[in-house]
């Protein structure tokens, strides 16, 4: 692998959505702190025909609307760093024109020390031109890295053509594969928790954990997102990606060190040993009308104008077949238009082997884990305490959390975007918090058999109200192995 620090980052998509939102304040908060290669240079290119100015104009006026005045430092010497190329990706024609522009972005020409990273962040049915286009212009050498948003493709075959696409341009080690989840603090905090306690490990297993539960719920609806999400649906937009990877570093073995290939080497090894969902161990859901955080709003179909078998509410009990996880379901749950935005994991442990303490109305509970990820960034352990009193009735038990609020814990750090992570670590080259091939196609694997699953028994999505848990039969998944959903 070669190492460098990119000059150079080449932003494909820079008008859309996610540049405005994300991309562009990230990097302009890192500029604020210092944290950017000082003659780092930002190349804009998308299908708008803008000058450099009037993309400045346009990020600008993105960095007004999506980062908060405090974290934008002097916007002035962020936006300096940007210039703007208009290309049509689906032809080869303005690749050579792109080219020389970001060769001249550099500062070094030689390329000796610098080197280029380039964002794509367009629809998937372009990633191939762009490709094509990068060789033909001479911009997939040895000093280039490539690093890939979402979508990758809506099943097995179709990730693996983008891939195969991908790798005839670059080394699977110059290939970084965005889940903007793994940049998240909390998420990584998961392995902190997991592998920098001693108490952790040795529990974490199928003799004292009884199960486990991740939920990702969203109080939003299609957002504007119309064709691409009833394209998609909950099952590929959110359990594909995000939710594996969360489930992949819960119950992934220790690896030996914190690196790019020991770490994606432990979670492949979960992927894969994912048991298939029977069809009566997966729901699906789409939301009508209702009321959301006291707000009127629609149902999905009036959203979209037609009908649709779109789920946008899923829930699963999942399986881990290896030793560890013997026998201890994963129940994932995830949806929009939810009551409140939270993404939590629960730990749920046993009981204890005997109880001592005598009678029904001890209030003897099972010990749980909650690990808060957004937007409460919380760990909270619940553990038994004595009621205080002289028990003439019997000792009384009662649940006490033990909680470490992660903002308070930690209240003089910044708290980031979590593209700023993933930003500067393809900048510098650090693969540890991207998604490697085999992860992403060991994911569509296991959602491709649950979708022909679905296909196969003719499921469609049973309705739930805006603002409510999803359908009744997501409670029943539970309930009928004695658990209840954490709310
Ligand atoms: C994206 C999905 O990947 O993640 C969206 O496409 C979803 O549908 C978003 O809203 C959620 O991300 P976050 O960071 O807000 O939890």
């Amino acid at each position: 692998m070669t190492e460098f620090a990119a000059d150079r980052l080449l932003l494909f998509g820079a008008t859309g959505d996610l540049s405005r939102r994300k991309l562009l304040p990230s990097l302009c908060a890192l500029d604020a702190d210092g944290l950017l290669p000082e003659n780092l240079a930002i190349i804009g290119t998308a299908r708008s025909e803008l000058n450099d100015s009037e993309f400045r104009n346009m990020a600008r006026e993105a960095l007004e609307e999506f980062l908060p005045a405090e974290r934008r430092g002097s916007m002035a010497q962020f936006l300096n760093r940007l210039s703007y190329q208009q290309l049509d990706a689906s032809t080869i024609e303005g690749f050579d024109a792109l080219a020389a522009k970001v060769a001249d972005a550099g500062t070094r020409k030689d390329d000796e020390d610098g080197g280029l990273a380039i964002f794509l962040s367009t629809a998937p049915s372009l990633f191939g031109p762009t490709i094509a286009g990068l060789q033909h212009a001479g911009l997939t050498g040895e000093r280039v890295r490539m690093c890939l948003e979402k979508p990758l493709g809506t099943d097995l075959e179709s990730s693996c053509a983008i891939n195969d696409a991908v790798a005839a341009a670059f080394p699977e080690d110059r290939i970084f594969r965005i889940d903007h989840y793994l940049g998240k603090e909390t998420v990584q905090n998961l392995l902190a928790l997991r592998f920098a306690n001693i108490l952790f490990e040795p529990i974490w297993n199928s003799n004292v954990i009884e199960h486990v539960q991740i939920t990702v719920a969203e109080t939003v609806g299609l957002e504007g997102r119309v064709t691409f999400y009833d394209d998609a649906g909950a099952l590929r937009d959110m359990v594909q990606n995000h939710m594996l990877q969360l489930l992949a570093l819960v119950a992934m073995e220790p690896p030996t060190s914190f690196d790019a290939t020991a770490v994606r080497d432990e979670k492949v090894k979960v992927l894969r040993a994912l048991r298939k969902a029977a069809a009566n161990e997966t729901v699906t859901g789409q939301y009508r009308s209702g009321a959301v955080e006291g707000k009127v709003v629609p149902g999905y179909d009036e959203e979209l104008g037609k009908q649709s078998d779109t789920e946008t509410f899923t829930a699963i009990k999942a399986h881990v077949d290896n030793w560890r996880w013997k026998g201890v379901p994963f129940y994932l749950r995830t949806g929009k238009r939810l009551p409140e935005r939270v993404t939590e994991i629960l730990i749920q442990f046993r009981c204890v082997p005997h109880s001592i303490f005598e009678g029904a109305g001890t209030g003897l509970k099972p010990n749980k884990l909650l690990i808060g990820i957004q937007p409460e960034e919380d760990i909270t352990l619940s553990l038994m305490a004595k009621v205080p009193g002289l028990d003439e009735d019997g000792v009384r038990l009662r649940e006490v959390p033990l909680k470490i609020a992660m903002p308070d814990a930690f209240a003089e750090k910044q708290r980031r975007i979590a593209y700023e992570r993933l930003l500067l670590d393809l900048i510098k080259g650090d693969q540890t918090l991207f998604v490697r091939r085999d992860e992403v196609e060991a994911q569509w694997h296991w959602i491709d058999a649950i979708r022909a699953e679905w296909e196969a028994n003719g499921v469609t999505p049973k309705t739930y109200g805006a603002g409510t848990w999803g359908p009744s039969a997501a409670i029943a998944l539970t309930e009928r192995d004695g658990v209840s959903w954490h709310e």
